[in-house]
């Protein structure tokens, strides 16, 4: 990782912070993309402390927010003239209230993905910059098998639309309506890493576009959750009996951004199936469910339309 320059967005706990450690320990220059808090500060003094370069800064980042979205894209571009070797849209929260942003999108939509699209917009130019130079660079998405609960992507979940979607059901299994607002934001991560590599083959790019899942994955998301009031705890903590530690989770996010081999438009996951919750993770094929003309469309055009701005590869 030495001589690369790496923006990771949720870097203070679970997956985000270990593709962090790991890739800071490596020697890259590394770029976290926070909301400011105890935990933002935290996660700094540990990675720094290990990283032999010292080359790691944290800048804040809420990403329930365009305009802290937008200064951050200010700061970012003052700070990596040299280009940008990865993108890896990491940070993501599960099963929230119905609230809407103060943008006026859904909290779970915008956090997970609106506001990736949005940096990787605004950021595209230094992304291009790299691959020309060096011959490669790489965006990395954060998807769930939470994708495969949701039929397909609809618009009303990428309009200003927040706190009108259908309330806070939390039944995960009867389709509670806090579970298909997540597994809108997962199948929006993987349709835009379809769209992108579909536009990016089109222009002859060397820029990768990549997705990961990290099965079921013992982070802070599932934390998060119990505290909104979207999961019991009691049966929490059965189903996370099953899951895989936070290292394990992060190794798909952390092939797409590192491993040589990886491909654009391959999707990271663990174990046997694209539904595994444990295991290694190796490369699967993105699925025809988002991976199709209408979907990428959608995903696309609405998505410029939150943002105020086209986006053209
Ligand atoms: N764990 C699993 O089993 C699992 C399964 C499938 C997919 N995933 C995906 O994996 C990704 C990482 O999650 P995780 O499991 O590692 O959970 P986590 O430990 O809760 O980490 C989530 C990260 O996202 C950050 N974040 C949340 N809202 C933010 C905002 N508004 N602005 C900036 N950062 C924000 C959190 O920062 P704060 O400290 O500021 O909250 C935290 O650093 C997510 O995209 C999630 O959907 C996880």
């Amino acid at each position: 990782m030495e001589n690369k320059t790496i923006l990771i967005t949720g870097t203070t706990t679970g997956t985000g912070f270990v593709a962090a450690q790991t890739v800071a320990e490596l020697g890259a220059k590394l770029i976290m993309l926070n909301r400011p808090s105890e935990r933002s500060k935290t996660a700094q003094s540990k990675i720094i402390e290990k990283s032999p370069k010292k080359e790691v800064y944290t800048i804040d980042c809420d990403l329930q927010s365009f305009s802290s979205v937008r200064k951050a894209i200010e700061k970012i571009i003052e700070k990596c003239p040299e280009g940008i070797d990865v993108i890896c849209n990491n940070a993501g929260v599960m099963a929230l209230t119905d609230i809407a942003t103060e943008d006026g999108f859904d909290i779970q939509m915008q956090t997970n993905h609106l506001s990736h699209f949005l940096l990787v917009c605004d950021l595209f130019k230094l992304l291009e910059k790299t691959a020309e130079e060096k011959g490669e660079s790489r965006i990395v998405n954060h998807s769930s098998v939470a994708r495969l609960t949701v039929k397909k992507l609809r618009k009303e979940y990428l309009e200003k639309n927040g706190g009108n979607l259908g309330g806070n059901g939390k039944s995960m299994i009867f389709g509670g309506a806090r579970w298909k607002r997540y597994g809108q934001t997962k199948l929006a991560n993987a349709a835009f890493t379809a769209a992108l590599h579909e536009k990016l083959m089109k222009k002859g790019s060397k820029i990768k576009a990549l997705v990961a899942h990290p099965g079921l994955s013992n982070t802070q998301l599932q934390v998060t959750t119990i505290k909104d009031g979207g999961m019991a705890k009691k049966m929490t903590r059965f189903m996370m009996k099953r899951s895989q530690s936070e290292e394990d989770g992060s190794i798909g996010i952390l092939s797409c951004i590192c491993l040589p081999e990886a491909k654009s438009g391959q999707f990271w996951g663990p174990g046997k199936g694209m539904m595994a919750m444990k295991g290694k993770a190796k490369p699967f094929k993105l699925e025809n469910s988002y991976n199709n003309f209408k979907t990428i469309t959608l995903l696309w055009e609405k998505s410029c339309e939150a943002i105020g701005k086209e986006f053209i590869i």
